[in-house]
């Protein structure tokens, strides 16, 4: 059989294999240079970004649980210009063929949101909305948190750039379809799906989170099964494109989000402890459509679940 067509089309991003890292697991892109066969990866998404330089929680911010990783990192970075000017150019100085970068931003207001996307232009492949962070003005709750809050942030963001526009949801909802669809109306052109679960670790001994923050969000291998789920009922919901991510260690991981309903994969956690996983999931993936008769991925995921 001839080889299999990785290509796929995410709303408009255009990527080489169905294969991405998700954001804050893989820096800026340029930090795995040597370790990660990037012509496996159909797109690098950057740590995520806002307005101004931000700082981040205070340490320790994370810890190893059985089967993941909570984290609260806090968001720490250093502000779109710096992004845009010095980060963004390194990485494509650094890596050859670069893959298209999806930009992570988020901010406190919806405005916030909407000068990112605006200073950003076209400058990065695609954007990423990280909706799991606090409205400042609004009490705290986060944008993700409500359908009418949550479409009113995407369509200041849509209005604000032409890039094909992603939308990455938690999964802490009673259900991801009311989610789903203010996305929908609001103008997005793909789904993320999903973020970090809340999740906290007390050190008994100490009497005290581990987290200095608290506590954090969990990811890695325990969150997959949840991922399967919202992935699936976001398929039964939507026509838009899906990037999955959640608990990607290797191809099977993958397959089921493929199966469920995404529309190509991203890699996170794994990444802290095997770079290797890029290659692993590309080739299982396209072992898998040979194996299976589908000659592209595409054609794998228009077929879906035998149900
Ligand atoms: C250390 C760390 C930092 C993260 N930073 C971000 C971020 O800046 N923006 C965002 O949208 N998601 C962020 N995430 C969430 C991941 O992109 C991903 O959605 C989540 O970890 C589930 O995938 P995984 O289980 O493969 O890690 C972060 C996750 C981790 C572990």
């Amino acid at each position: 059989m001839a080889a299999v067509d990785m290509r796929v089309d995410l709303g408009g991003l255009k990527m080489r294999t169905p294969v991405a890292t998700a954001s804050g697991t893989f820096g800026y892109g340029f930090e795995y240079f040597g370790a990660v066969d990037y012509p496996k990866l159909g797109a690098v998404t950057a740590k995520g970004i806002r307005v101004e330089p931000w700082p981040g929680n205070p340490m320790p911010r994370h810890c190893e649980v059985p089967g993941g990783l909570v984290n609260a990192i806090g968001l720490q970075g250093t502000g779109v210009d710096h992004f845009l000017e010095i980060t963004l150019p390194r990485y494509r100085a650094t890596v050859p063929d670069a893959p298209p970068v999806i930009a992570n931003i988020w901010g406190g207001s919806v405005e916030g949101y909407a000068e990112v996307a605006r200073r950003i232009g076209d400058a990065v492949a695609a954007i990423e909305m990280n909706v799991s962070c606090p409205n400042v003005k609004e009490g705290g709750h986060t944008f993700g948190q409500d359908p009418k809050v949550l479409f009113e942030v995407v369509s200041a963001v849509r209005a604000a750039t032409k890039l094909p526009l992603f939308v990455k949801l938690a999964p802490n909802v009673p259900s991801i379809v009311p989610y789903v669809r203010a996305c929908e109306d609001a103008g997005a052109d793909a789904l993320s799906l999903i973020n970090t679960i809340p999740a906290m670790v007390i050190d008994v001994e100490r009497r005290r989170p581990v987290i200095a923050n608290g506590s954090g969000g969990l990811s890695g291998r325990a969150v997959h099964p949840v991922a399967v789920k919202v992935v699936h009922d976001a398929r039964a919901a939507t026509k838009l494109p899906i990037l999955a991510m959640g608990g990607v260690y290797e191809a099977k991981d993958a397959v089921e989000f493929l199966l469920a309903g995404a529309n190509a994969v991203a890699v996170g956690t794994a990444l802290f402890s095997d770079p290797g996983v890029v290659a692993a999931v590309h080739d299982g993936i396209a072992d898998y459509c040979a194996r299976h008769g589908f000659a592209s991925v595409a054609a794998l995921t228009a077929e879906g679940l035998q149900l």
